[in-house]
């Protein structure tokens, strides 16, 4: 193509579904790639390609970024950058939305993230100590009494993570943890638990400015009322004003604040800025916001609920991302309210059921559907064992959005099941009840 954009999306759930929707939406003149891990028929009916591929293969990436002559890459999941598909791609000279491999180690590596914080003064950080033996352990596990969190120190989905209350029960359930640990040659991090409401609190980086999106509030259990093993994310919901019903003006303050600082402390350390989505984890806490984790990426479900609200052209942006034009350009959300909730297969996350038919025919704003872990079989569509598909409701507030999503996330067939308690106007308020009772405390 002469003239426009070659775009290139790497990866296939339904935050590149989101992604690529977002992109579809601009008047620029483009052309829309994706590379994928599964056959997404919601990407490919956007797309001018879908190839099912190693998205994970630097060499295999390039290749393909060079075969349709891709100006400008997107990569949405944390495997890609932790492999250097970004620094492949800067060097095939293709424009990279996404870290390079050594600023994503911000969600590869819970110790660097720790240490960073530590090195650069930026506040929110817990007391914490890293282990390669046993040394010290149970020493640091009694400093802590019974606030402290175990994590295994890389990419394991979340599921390297136990906490005390809710994983672990005793100090000897911990030692026998991080013993296993040991064994198998892994690092981990033992930390200072954070009690209060965690929030996402997602920023667009050009390597020294940021643009913040609105605040989300994930669901990480997979049954009613948090129970259950956690999830990659069960569902979302962001208020009309961009915060959440239990946060202050201040913890949204604080939380910018400790994405700034630590893009600057990235630019500082690597001496080249971080570029693409900085992603903080945050906990509000009676005492502000503390730092649970980063990701370098876009959070699933998060993403569908900021990009179902962003205004502004989503290409002009990614763009500003990778020249480091952020600072000019003009970033805008709706102030609507949003729910996500995702419909997954029976037997999630530990004994997902596969294969089995589902039918989307009776959601009735096509719109707000996202496909995920899904593929095409016979011509049929059908569940591919992880997060089926997303629904996101916009409206004037959460309690509207919950009820359209409701009732379109129902009229998903299939053997599925989804949490209907996410965003309803009892659990939003228990977790604003929640927050008054922490602060009350002190
Ligand atoms: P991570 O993979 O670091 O996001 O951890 C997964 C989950 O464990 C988080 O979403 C929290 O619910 C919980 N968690 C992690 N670190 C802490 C902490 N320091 N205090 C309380 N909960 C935590
Ligand atoms: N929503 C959690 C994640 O994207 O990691």
């Amino acid at each position: 193509m002469m003239f426009g954009y070659n775009i290139l999306v790497i990866g296939s759930g339904a935050r590149e579904h989101a992604i690529v929707r977002a992109l579809d939406k601009s008047d620029q003149d483009k052309e829309i790639y994706c590379l994928a891990s599964n056959m997404n028929p919601g990407i490919a009916e956007l797309c001018d390609e879908l190839t099912v591929g190693n998205i994970n293969d630097p060499d295999f990436v390039v290749s393909y970024a060079q075969e349709i002559a891709a100006t400008l890459a997107i990569i949405g999941p944390e495997n890609p950058l932790a492999n250097g598909v970004a620094d492949a791609l800067w060097g095939a000279s293709v424009k990279v939305v996404g870290p390079k491999k050594d600023l994503a180690q911000l969600e590869t590596s819970k110790t660097f993230t720790r240490d960073l914080l530590k090195e650069y003064d930026i506040p929110g950080g817990p007391k914490y100590d890293t282990f390669s033996s046993m040394d010290g352990v149970a020493e640091f596990l009694n400093e802590l009494g019974e606030n402290y969190v175990v994590k295994y120190d890389g990419l394991m989905g979340g599921k390297g993570v136990k906490v005390a209350g809710d994983h672990l029960h005793s100090h000897a359930e911990a030692l026998a943890y991080c013993q296993e640990m040991v064994d198998s040659g892994d690092g981990f991090v033992i930390e200072e638990k954070f009690v209060g409401q965690e929030f996402s609190l997602m920023s667009f980086c050009d390597g020294d400015n940021l643009k913040h999106m609105p605040a989300v509030q994930d669901h990480k259990r997979a049954y009613e009322g948090d129970t259950g093993p956690n999830t990659g994310g069960m569902g979302t919901y962001s208020d009309v004003n961009h915060s959440l019903p239990f946060l202050s003006d201040s913890d949204i303050v604080e939380a910018h604040n400790i994405n700034l600082a630590t893009a600057k402390a990235l630019k500082d350390k690597f001496g080249e800025g971080y570029k693409g989505v900085l992603y903080g984890g945050f906990m509000a806490t009676a005492n502000g916001v503390n730092l649970i984790e980063y990701n370098a990426r876009f959070g699933d479900p998060e993403a569908m609920n900021v990009l179902s609200l962003l205004e502004s052209d989503f290409i002009e942006l990614c763009h500003a991302i990778a020249d480091g034009t952020l600072n000019q350009t003009d970033v805008q959300f709706a102030n609507k309210a949003t729910v996500c909730k995702y419909a997954v297969p029976e037997g999630y996350p530990d004994s997902p059921i596969k294969g089995e038919p589902i039918d989307v025919s009776d959601i009735s704003n096509p719109n707000g559907l996202f496909y995920a872990s899904v593929d095409i079989q016979d011509g049929q569509l059908v569940e591919a064992g992880s997060r089926t598909v997303a629904v996101v409701g916009v409206a004037d507030s959460i309690s509207e959005a919950e009820a359209i999503v409701e009732r379109e996330v129902s009229a998903v067939k299939g053997p599925l099941f989804h949490r209907s308690d996410i965003g309803t106007d009892g659990v939003v308020q228990k977790r604003t009840d929640h927050m008054n009772s922490l602060h009350s405390e002190c």
